[in-house]
């Protein structure tokens, strides 16, 4: 069951009869919220003694749980914001809903926690409270040990035009939580249940739910298409690639304008192919698809936004693996575009699929180009599991995703796309090579796709570092992440 969300015009003295109610405590010295006054005699005089003790700091996403025998609260830090940001409040809300988790409480209520505006406040609620409410146990056969997750968050606001906005703040929260979700559940899923093949099913099933067209092409029709890169990484494994098309017209009149090409690497395990990987943490390698499900569940989001634009996403889908029938480092492959390229490390394979992928996207004549990719391990040295790396030459683009960033909590750094980082794609056999040293990685692989993009405005954004959390952060658990898709969801809604 997913986590429910409902905005009432309840009182606090009434819910916490019902579930705990939640009290919301800046940094020390603070102060309690001034309806807690009006709550049960027991319950006000516990919240006191709670919020006196030494332990309480009030820090950020801090949680106490107060019980008396016919009420409850859970006070929660909000730390030491005047006004408290989105992403506060999605801390906040996911550190909530964890803590009640773990305490098996299944139903939590709350005031709208956040700033002045009631929709923003609320689709933060509702962010945070489901991506940390996140678990993924289609492979568990006992859920015995696991934290139970809640199931409903009341949120109560007295004012009825503040409610209204906050239902749809409710509604667009949740179809942003479910964005992040599909991403993370697809990334966790192994690539014995995730090949090419069932992916573009899973992909069929979410387009069915929105009025988007989905084209998926398979090997034959991929070669007839003369995708040679996609085919040449597809080559070694028996679950054959694919190429999905998914198109969404959200605009008025003017059908045929594509506003956004979006495009997403969808390698379903990487193994490196000849140039296998080392063995060691290779199994991460499963959510090498990632870019492709970000563009994927953010196409299905813009539908259910109904955001006024017409967008294309493309997923190259491929599983790379070492085999008799794959390619190898020596060989010379022959892209849509035309262009030729010697494959010095099969392990660079991200790079020859999205070349594919973003020479078909020219065909929508977009009004511009966006790539998601898990493309190279030289963005998480340089940027670790922090920030995501952008490369384009349009400042117009680095602004609109630096707004989206400061927006979703998503965040990234523009990284150099110098012409000079070509010297390392010079080939003596081909016009250029797939891999070309270890200095700059991901600038060279950058300025490969660059080679494939023509004369569009286009943005590439390499996700590698963020795919998975080493430990849990406050609304992300351990595993996958979902990152990327609230943050183009947010480039693409801007006004
Ligand atoms: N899928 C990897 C990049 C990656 C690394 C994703 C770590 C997620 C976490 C990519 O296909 C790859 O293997 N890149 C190589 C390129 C090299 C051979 C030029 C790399 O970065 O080492
Ligand atoms: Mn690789
Ligand atoms: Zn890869």
């Amino acid at each position: 069951m997913p986590l429910q969300l409902s905005c009432t015009n309840q009182t606090p003295a009434s819910l916490c009869r019902q579930m705990p109610v939640t009290v919301p405590v800046g940094k020390k010295p603070s102060k309690l919220p001034a309806w807690v006054s009006t709550l049960p005699d027991d319950l006000r005089g516990s919240i006191n003694a709670a919020f006196r003790t030494e332990g309480f700091e009030g820090k950020t996403g801090e949680t106490v749980i107060v019980r008396c025998p016919d009420s409850s609260a859970i006070l929660v830090g909000t730390g030491s914001e005047r006004a408290i940001s989105a992403e506060s409040a999605r801390k906040i809300y996911g550190s909530l809903i964890l803590s009640a988790a773990k305490a098996k409480i299944p139903h939590v209520a709350s005031p709208l926690i956040g700033g002045h505006d009631a929709l923003e406040s609320a689709e933060a609620a509702t962010v945070g409270s489901i991506l940390g409410n996140y678990q993924f146990t289609d492979f568990r056969t006992d859920r015995s040990k696991l934290p139970v997750p809640v199931q409903s968050v009341t949120l109560w606001e007295p004012d009825a035009n503040k409610r209204r906005k906050a239902t749809t703040g409710i509604e667009s929260g949740m179809v942003l939580a479910e964005a992040t979700c599909r991403v993370r559940d697809l990334v966790n899923t192994p690539s014995n249940e995730l090949n090419p093949h069932k992916y573009a099913l899973i992909a069929a099933k979410w387009c069915d739910e929105t009025k988007i067209k989905l084209q998926v092409l398979g090997p034959d029709e991929i070669k007839r298409a003369g995708m040679g890169a996609v085919l040449a990484v597809g080559g070694g494994s028996v679950n054959e690639p694919r190429f999905l098309i998914a198109t969404y017209t959200g605009r008025k009149g003017r059908a045929k304008e594509v506003d956004f090409a979006l495009v997403g690497k969808g390698v379903t395990f990487d193994s490196g192919g000849i140039s296998i990987k080392p063995s060691e943490n290779m199994w991460e390698m499963r959510g090498d698809m990632m870019g492709s499900a970000v563009v994927l569940s953010t196409i299905c989001a813009a539908a259910k936004l109904k955001l006024p634009l017409n967008l294309v996403a493309l997923a190259p889908l491929v599983e790379n693996m070492p085999s008799g029938t794959a390619y190898r480092p020596g060989d010379v492959v022959r892209t849509l575009s035309g262009q030729t390229i010697e494959i010095i490390s099969t392990d660079a394979e991200g790079r020859l699929i999205l070349a594919d992928a973003l020479s078909y996207a020219q065909r929508f004549q977009p009004k511009a180009i966006l790539d998601v990719a898990t493309l190279t391990g030289a963005i998480c040295i340089a940027l670790g599991e922090v920030r995501c790396g952008i490369f384009t030459e349009k400042d117009d683009l680095a602004r609109r995703l630096d707004k989206a960033a400061a927006s979703s909590g998503e965040r990234l750094w523009r990284m150099p796309l110098d012409e000079d980082y070509d010297e390392g794609l010079a080939s003596e056999v081909a016009d250029i090579k797939n891999s070309g040293g270890r200095y700059g990685g991901a600038s060279i692989a950058a300025r490969l796709l660059r080679k494939f993009t023509g004369d569009y405005p286009w943005v590439h954004i390499d996700i590698a570092g963020m795919d998975l959390a080493p430990k849990g952060r406050p609304y992300c658990p351990k595993g996958a992440t979902g990152f990327g898709a609230r943050l183009v969801i947010d480039f693409l809604r801007q006004k």
